[in-house]
Formats: structure tokens, sequence, C-alpha cells
């Protein structure tokens, strides 16, 4: 990974912006993974939590794993007040510290333009999900940006080369989803 493309820890405040919640719907993230009770979840790159606990919020009983490589996010999203039941943790890059099929759902959003090489991460997705479990990677559109946030364009990632990094980690049923204001989602079976 290049590591001008990752995001600045230091600006961990501007995730928590309510705006988000609009951009980003937590009940969209929701609906697109069927997320229900006493299932669990994954959350990977959660930075500070701020959309993981909303999306929790919204699943009563589900368990929500929550991961970033940055120790700061980690120590962010230990302290905030928690919503739902989350468990942050800190994981080295690539490696997700889970046995095998446990997850029933994993979502990551706007992560996937920082991973560099996503092949090795998405192969470790693949292990931790149960089969038809579904992935949903969410990131900021290719395109010069109304809204005047998110990353540089040359730094982001088309649909199209998501769409193919996950075909080529051998996921099923990968499709394009609508729903979000500034952001393409992906949404994939094990
Ligand atoms: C733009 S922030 C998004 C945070 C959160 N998903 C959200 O939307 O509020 C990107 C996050 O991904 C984390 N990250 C970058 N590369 C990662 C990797 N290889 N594995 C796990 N987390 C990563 C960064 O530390 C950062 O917290």
């Amino acid at each position: 990974m290049s590591t001008e493309k990752k995001f600045d820890p230091a600006k961990r405040k501007k995730l928590n912006n309510p705006i988000r919640l609009e951009w980003l719907p937590p009940e969209r993230i929701k609906a697109l993974l069927e997320m229900q009770g006493g299932k669990t979840y994954l959350d990977i790159g959660a930075g500070t939590g701020y959309l993981s606990r909303e999306v929790a919020a919204k699943v009563p009983g589900a368990v929500v794993h929550t991961l970033d490589i940055e120790p700061l996010m980690v120590e962010e999203m230990k302290q905030s007040t928690g919503k739902g039941s989350i468990f942050p943790q800190r994981m080295e890059r690539d490696i997700l510290p889970f046995d095998d099929a446990i997850m029933d759902g994993v979502w990551s959003i706007t992560v996937f333009h920082e991973l560099g090489k996503a092949r090795p991460l998405l192969r470790e997705v693949r292990r931790v999900l149960r089969p038809g479990g579904r992935l949903l990677i969410v990131d900021w559109e290719k395109k010069e940006e109304a809204c005047g946030q998110g990353p540089p364009l040359d730094h982001r990632v088309s649909v199209e080369e998501v769409v193919e990094a996950l075909r080529e980690a051998c996921f099923s049923d990968v499709q394009v989803m609508a729903g979000f204001t500034h952001h393409f989602a992906v949404l994939a079976r094990n």
C-alpha cells in the first residue's frame, strides 16, 4: 500500500460527521447484509467506529467485531460509548484474528482504496465468512466530488476494479447496489 493513500488518523474526527449517516445510511448497510440479531458480523477498517455503532444499533442482539490497523482508531473505538454489542480490536495487515467461517457478514467502508493489493485481505475474508455469508464493500465514487470531501480522485478505485477484485477472489453473486449518495456499493457472497 502506498502510505499516502492511508487515512490520516489525526483527521479521525471527520469520520464522526453526522452527514455521513445520510450519505451512508446504516439502514441500507443492514438491509444489504440482511443483518439479524443473534448473528456475528465484522467491520474491517472501522476507524472511529462511528458507522459501526450506528449499524449495530439497528440490529439488536447482533455481535459486531470492529477492526482497524491504526492503534489510535482502536483506542477511540474502545472509549466511545457503545451502541449494540461492539468488540473493537487491532488487526495486523491482511490478518483477521478469527476462526474459519464464524462471520455471517462482513463490511468495509471507504477502506478499499487504501488497501493497495486487496487480494490477501479478500482471501482472509473468504476464510472467516461462513459459506453463503455476504461481503459489502463501499467506497467513494471515482468522479469529481460535488460534496468536496473524500480522497483525491487518483487515490480512488473504480467500482469496476472492486467488482473485478471480488470476482478474482472467487466471491459469487458480485453485484453493484444502489442507495448511497457519493459512494458505490458492491455486494458479494462467499
Ligand atoms: C477513511 S477511514 C474509514 C473508517 C470507517 N470505515 C468509516 O467509514 O467511518 C479508513 C480506515 O481504514 C483503516 N485501514 C486502512 N488500511 C487498512 C487495512 N489494510 N486493514 C485494516 N484497516 C485499514 C484506516 O486506519 C482507517 O481507519
